[in-house]
């Protein structure tokens, strides 16, 4: 077994900081979206060289995969750490002296503290090489596309034993790390209605079939499907987030479009919830002589940490904000995360980052003013370093 010394050097990690500062300002100043990250990438590849580790890019559309060596025999394990790189749509209003500089663009999800943390654990697994050897995985688009498909797709995953990743939130304060076995985030998916009326003069609705109307009973309606069918103790959530209709006040709209988002935690609820919005969309339809079609999308699964991985980053999470630090959850989040299909493939452990000082006001993420306490950042670098000693230590003995 290989020898440790501690993992966790607090004056590495303070001389450091300021560097990841820099980084993480950077990254914040400059959001790029899904699929388009190519300065992102580059920024990350430039740190990788400054750090000599090696790495391969996948291009426009693809990650950044940085490879530490480590103390590397033959057959040594390999784990993965995992960040993403994408920002969101959406104008920033946090004020900051670094706030996004592209109209339209923001780290409203904090993936730049992502990519940073990752960056400064791979600073600190360069200092001191652990037992085997790490993958670091910056993929694209977290947020919309699945990013992580590209990076499983690509087949730089072969061989690795388990993959880590988490996420910054103001659900915590900074010093604690949230950690927890089994389902973490919800199913999510989405679904598209179109109502079909006929459209006519506003003052004569006889001659009509208001798609206005049934859009109004449809958005009630579909509540009820989590309000008085699910059990209440089975998590669950339909949000319509988007109405479209109408093109005049006097004038009675020919259809209509809803677009919202399901999130379940069992497939059972998921199942019911799909079925009843189909009930619900012929029942309407039939009821006001209209047509209407339902279209769901599969949206990401559910994140699932496996125990003993769990169990590792219980450890790693123990060894940087001590066990008062960490943090058991109460619920599993209705977020989801793309996360979820590494977790398909091979067994690994989701956390959360406490993001937020006590005095510091709430606020949720993708929100235009989200930031974060950048406290977090070496809480996150240090937690990633110790996480892959923890992992492969294990992994090393057999
Ligand atoms: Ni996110």
């Amino acid at each position: 077994m290989a020898k440790q010394k501690a993992i966790i050097d607090q004056a590495l990690i303070d001389k450091l900081f300021p560097h990841w500062l820099e980084i993480r300002r950077d990254l914040h100043r400059h959001p790029e979206l899904a699929f388009e990250e190519v300065e992102t990438a580059r920024k990350i590849m430039a740190e990788l060289d400054r750090l000599q580790i090696p790495y391969e890019y996948q291009g426009k559309g693809g990650g950044v995969i940085g490879r530490i060596t480590g103390k590397a025999s033959a057959h040594v394990p390999i784990i993965a750490l995992r960040a993403d790189m994408d920002a969101l749509p959406g104008t920033e209003t946090s004020g900051l002296p670094f706030a996004s500089e592209f109209p339209g663009k923001m780290h409203a999800c904090g993936h730049d503290a992502h990519v940073t943390m990752v960056l400064g654990a791979a600073a600190l697994l360069q200092e001191n090489p652990p037992p085997g050897q790490v993958l670091l995985v910056f993929q694209p688009a977290e947020e919309s596309g699945g990013g992580a498909r590209v990076i499983i797709k690509s087949g730089v995953l072969e061989g690795v034993r388990a993959i880590f990743g988490g996420h910054v939130t103001h659900h915590y304060r900074v010093g604690e790390i949230m950690v927890a076995e089994g389902v973490i985030t919800a199913q999510s998916d989405s679904f598209t209605i179109h109502i079909h009326g006929r459209g006519g003069h506003g003052a004569r609705p006889h001659e009509a079939i208001d798609a206005v109307v049934i859009a109004g009973f449809l958005i009630t309606a579909v509540q009820t499907l989590v309000s008085r069918e699910t059990d209440p103790l089975h998590p669950s959530v339909i949000t319509i987030g988007q109405v479209e209709a109408g093109s005049a006040p006097n004038v009675i709209a020919e259809s209509a479009v809803l677009r919202g988002s399901l999130r379940t935690t069992l497939p059972q609820v998921r199942r019911h919830l799909h079925r009843g919005l189909r009930r619900m969309v012929k029942a309407l339809a039939e009821l006001h002589g209209a047509e209407i079609d339902l279209q769901i999308r599969e949206g990401y699964p559910p994140v699932i940490n496996s125990p003993a991985e769990t169990d590792i980053a219980r450890r790693a999470a123990v060894e940087v904000v001590g066990e008062k630090g960490v943090m058991a959850m109460e619920y599993p989040s209705m977020g989801s995360e793309d996360f979820a299909f590494y977790l398909q493939k091979l067994p690994g452990c989701y956390v959360r980052f406490g993001a937020r000082k006590q005095e510091e006001e709430y606020i949720p993420l993708h929100s235009p003013a989200f930031d974060i306490n950048e406290g977090v950042l070496k809480v996150g670098a240090a937690y990633f370093a110790a996480v892959a000693w923890e992992a492969l230590k294990r992994y090393e003995g057999g």
